[in-house]
């Protein structure tokens, strides 16, 4: 089997990939409605897709927050793809693609139950639980090597 490699979206096709994973993991399997999913930062994000081989297996987005603030969001992977070390590698992607851009710190809100994945990676909660989506959700932030 290839082993995943993250890529940054640079054409449509790449960002529908993206878009693909996000509606297999959030609007399938999590049943977020479509609407809440997809929204008018899809746009002007950048579109994280990691492949195996051809197939998407995983998708995260980076957009500002402010001026010194990147905010992570979509992080998805498919069910069969878990636990393989697939996340880790969208986040470093995410992180070195934030600090080549100059964003001091990234910020997400995470999912309750996927918190400890984040704070594996170094990211430290800031806030209460929340609900967004109806599912609950923390704010967690990490500062990124320059
Ligand atoms: N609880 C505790 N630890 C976890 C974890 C969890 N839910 N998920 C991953 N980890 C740990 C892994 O054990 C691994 O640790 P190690 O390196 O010491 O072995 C490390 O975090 C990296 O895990 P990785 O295999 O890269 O994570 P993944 O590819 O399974 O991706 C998610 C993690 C959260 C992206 C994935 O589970 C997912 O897509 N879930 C559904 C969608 C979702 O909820 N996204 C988050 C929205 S905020």
């Amino acid at each position: 089997m290839e082993a995943p490699v993250v890529v940054l979206a640079t054409d449509d096709a790449q960002k529908r990939d993206a878009l693909a994973v996000r509606q297999e993991v959030f609007i399938r399997e999590q049943g977020v409605p479509p609407a809440l999913e997809l929204d008018e930062y899809d746009q002007t994000a950048l579109h994280f897709v990691a492949y195996a081989g051809r197939r998407p297996i995983g998708a995260a987005r980076l957009r500002p927050y402010d001026s010194d603030t990147g905010k992570v969001e979509r992080v998805a992977v498919l069910a069969d793809w878990r636990g393989k070390g697939v996340g880790r590698l969208l986040m470093a992607a995410v992180e070195r693609e934030a600090a080549a851009r100059g964003f001091v710190r990234l910020r997400l809100n995470a999912q309750t139950h996927a918190e400890p994945f984040y704070r594996k990676l170094g990211y430290e909660t800031v806030s209460a639980v929340f609900e967004e989506a109806g599912i609950p959700h923390v704010t967690m932030v990490k500062t990124l090597n320059p």
